[in-house]
């Protein structure tokens, strides 16, 4: 790696937790929008990817956030959640403490050597009981930093927006440590985080680059995928020419659905990339 060339990213947080325990209500309050209230049930399906802009210092930080679904099902979404990322936020609902996608998001977190913060959520209902989730996870082994462990535990409602500053807060100190750094110039790899069928766009894959920088135009190899760039989306729906490191992208212009979790990459031709696309079908 062209050592000169690294340059700071954004970190990439990923959010976990049993089902229902306020996930998407806590990274709907960051992003002050209305998500949880307008999935199916309230049911998370996929691995919603957001960028947000947080103030740090008087000036503002990019951070991309990772939403995963808690039901049991998703095992698999959490573990590819828990290795995109660089800090994972385990919401723990106060008045249930820790259950069975509980341990699993922290086996995952611990399993991808990602640092953890405990969100200690729904603080605001009868039958909150933070202290209890504190020693709960005392007893496995997360000792909270306020008794003098290594864990960050922050005391919020997602619901009511309370204590979120300080959720982002540590975020951004725990981030500052890692200091994440890739190289914008090189071509972009990284890996598809959710991707399918869309009536208009045919196939529509949600890639996470983990360096460089992809291009409209550029030909990826993807999976048993691979075709060229037509089209970016960023989180927003807007199209955009690129997308650099930690940057979460729609790409269109795959020739199939690749899985989510496989990893892409730009090559210099789309012989190539069929090439190797072929190659690894066969395999
Ligand atoms: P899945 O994606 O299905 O795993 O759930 P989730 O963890 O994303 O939970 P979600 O944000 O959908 O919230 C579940 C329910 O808890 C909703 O009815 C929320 O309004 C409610 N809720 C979330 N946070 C709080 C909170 O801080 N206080 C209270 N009182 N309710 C909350
Ligand atoms: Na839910
Ligand atoms: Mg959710």
């Amino acid at each position: 790696e062209d050592f000169d060339k690294l340059q700071n990213r954004p970190p990439v947080i990923t959010i976990m937790g049993h089902v229902d325990h306020g996930k998407t209500t806590l990274l709907d309050f960051i992003r002050k929008s209305r998500v949880a209230a307008s999935e199916a049930g309230g049911i998370t399906q996929g691995i919603g990817a957001y960028q947000v802009l947080v103030p740090v210092d008087g000036k503002s930080q990019a951070c991309v956030f990772l939403d995963t679904p808690g039901h049991e099902a998703f095992g698999a979404m959490r573990a590819r959640g828990a290795r995109v990322t660089d800090i994972a936020v385990i919401v723990v609902a106060a008045d249930d403490g820790i259950r069975p996608q509980t341990n699993e998001a922290i086996a995952h977190a611990k399993a991808a050597g990602v640092p953890i913060i405990i969100a200690i959520n729904k603080i605001d209902k009868d039958g909150a009981n933070p202290e209890r989730v504190m020693q709960e996870l005392s007893s496995i082994g997360l000792m909270p930093e306020d008794w003098g462990g290594d864990i960050p535990m922050v005391q919020i409602s997602a619901l009511k927006g309370e204590n979120i500053d300080d959720v982002l807060e540590t975020i951004m100190l725990v981030a500052e440590l890692q200091e994440l750094k890739a190289n914008p110039d090189r071509d972009a790899k990284g890996t598809v985080i959710e991707a399918g069928l869309d009536k208009k766009k045919g196939v529509v894959a949600t890639f996470i680059m983990q360096n460089g920088t992809l291009r409209k135009g550029d030909v990826v190899v993807c999976g048993e995928a691979f075709g060229k760039v037509r089209a970016l989306f960023d989180y927003s729906g807007k199209q955009v020419n690129d997308a650099g490191p930690s940057i979460p992208v729609q790409v269109i212009g795959l020739s199939g659905v690749p899985l989510a979790g496989d990893e892409f990459e730009v090559v210099g031709s789309i012989d190539i990339a069929r090439e190797k696309a072929e190659l690894r079908a066969e395999l």
